[in-house]
């Protein structure tokens, strides 16, 4: 089927915690061995939010960050959607506050997403839909993925933490990357692989029947997507997917190989076992730096690799064609093909967050493990300054007042 007009991501932008936790330190301070977090997951750092940085402050300095760079007007936002799984009211939207700390204008339509980790690709394809539709009358919509993964002190999830915002801007005059309508494919169950009780701070996870469920819905959407196609991987020149830790990302482009060949790829194949890691090498390993560096951010990282994508070759890659894969727990997914704009190169070193990754500060375990603690009782503290964690010159949140959330720049 042909694709009417051109719709897609014009504009992009991270932006995350100030502080890290290294996980070989990790690691040494659980007595575990460095190398299952560092090979065996394929992480180095995460990022850990403290209690002063939550959904909305990261929401907003990924936002103002995208429509500052790529020069868009508050005004021509039409659509605002915040896909999260770690809102902060069980009734009022991350968005609405972020709506009016960005300065958006009044005739925008704000809203909330929720499905763990597909919020904000739910929010994308409905945000193209809304353009597609004629709604927006050549108005662009800003979604942003807002999260902080947490799954508590000590627990097999705790490597596969970190914390973080993309802010997206959608328009009918995509430079970054135009998604083909035509070629979405969808998939939805009911499963138990990862959820949140409203009672909990931290996620819960089936962790192994989680893995196996982010497999089986990756073949659903694809198949959805482009059926049994068995040449689609020589024609891309990246594979994105959600990355919750990096060998995921491998585990997921050995599924998409083993149904292009119609088999199942053993280690003991040796021939079969290098075409994967091969295909890996050349689509999916280069574009997995910062996600490895920051962690899982939930909604945004399938996101975050674009970036990646887009900062290291985008020049080199510009009209080229991409896949991309978000998963979310519970579980819903959508598998879709994209080309990288091909002015794509004038962008590259603006959307580069590696100089604000640089000045992040390396958190001690002991100084990482007070944080958390002090982020499971942020939301009912009154009173919180963000210089007694070492935080000056962003958006914080200072406390919750007479019930009421708070919100100053220090
Ligand atoms: N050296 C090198 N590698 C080592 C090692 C060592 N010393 N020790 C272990 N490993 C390897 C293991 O072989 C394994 O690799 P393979 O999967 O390739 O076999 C890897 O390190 C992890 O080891 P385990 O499976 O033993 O680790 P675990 O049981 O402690 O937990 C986990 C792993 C299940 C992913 C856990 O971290 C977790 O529950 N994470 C949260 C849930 C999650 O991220 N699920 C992903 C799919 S769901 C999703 O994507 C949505 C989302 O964002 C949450």
């Amino acid at each position: 089927m042909k694709d009417s007009a051109p719709v897609g991501i014009d504009a992009l932008a991270f932006a995350g915690p100030a502080g890290f936790v290294d996980l070989a330190e990790l690691a040494r301070a659980r007595d575990t061995d460095p190398a299952k977090f560092t090979k065996g997951l394929g992480q180095h750092r995460m990022a850990i939010a403290g209690p002063c940085e939550d959904t909305v402050t990261m929401a907003v300095e990924a936002g103002a960050e995208a429509l500052r760079t790529f020069a868009v007007d508050p005004d021509e936002i039409g659509t605002l959607i915040v896909g999260t799984e770690t809102g902060v009211d069980h009734s009022k939207p991350v968005a609405v506050y972020a709506h009016e700390l960005l300065g958006l204008s009044e005739r925008c339509r704000t809203f909330e997403t929720k499905h763990a980790c597909y919020g904000a690709m739910a929010g994308l394809t409905a945000s193209m839909d809304w353009i597609a539709s004629g709604r927006a009358r050549g108005r662009k919509a800003l979604v942003i993925a807002s999260d902080i993964a947490s799954y508590g002190l000590g627990t097999p999830g705790e490597p596969t933490q970190g914390a973080g915002a993309v802010a997206m801007v959608v328009s009918d005059q995509p430079r970054l990357l135009e998604i083909r309508p035509s070629s979405i494919g969808d998939y939805t169950r009911q499963v138990m692989d990862f959820w949140r009780p409203l009672y909990s701070k931290h996620a819960l996870a089936d962790g192994h029947y989680s893995i196996e469920c982010y497999l089986d819905a990756l073949s659903g959407a694809r198949m959805d997507a482009v059926g049994d196609r068995g040449d689609l991987l020589q024609q891309l020149s990246a594979c994105l997917y959600h990355v919750p830790f990096v060998k995921m990302a491998f585990k997921a482009h050995q599924r998409e190989l083993e149904m292009e060949l119609g088999r199942t790829i053993r280690r003991s194949e040796a021939q079969e076992w290098a075409q994967l890691t091969e295909s890996y090498e050349h689509l999916c390993a280069p574009w997995l730096k910062l996600n490895a560096e920051i962690g899982n951010i939930y909604t945004g990282s399938l996101f975050l690799s674009l970036i990646d994508l887009l900062r290291q070759a985008g020049k080199q890659l510009a009209g080229r064609d991409i896949s991309l894969f978000s998963y979310g727990s519970g579980c819903g997914a959508t598998y879709c093909l994209g080309q990288i704009g091909t002015e794509v190169g004038a962008w590259q070193t603006v959307i580069d967050p590696s100089e604000s990754l640089a000045s992040r500060r390396r958190l001690s375990i002991p100084e990482y493990e007070a944080l958390v603690r002090a982020a499971e009782k942020a939301d009912r503290t009154e009173r919180l300054n963000p210089a007694d964690f070492g935080l000056s010159g962003g958006l914080y949140y200072t406390g919750t007042r007479n019930d009421r959330r708070h919100y100053e720049r220090g």
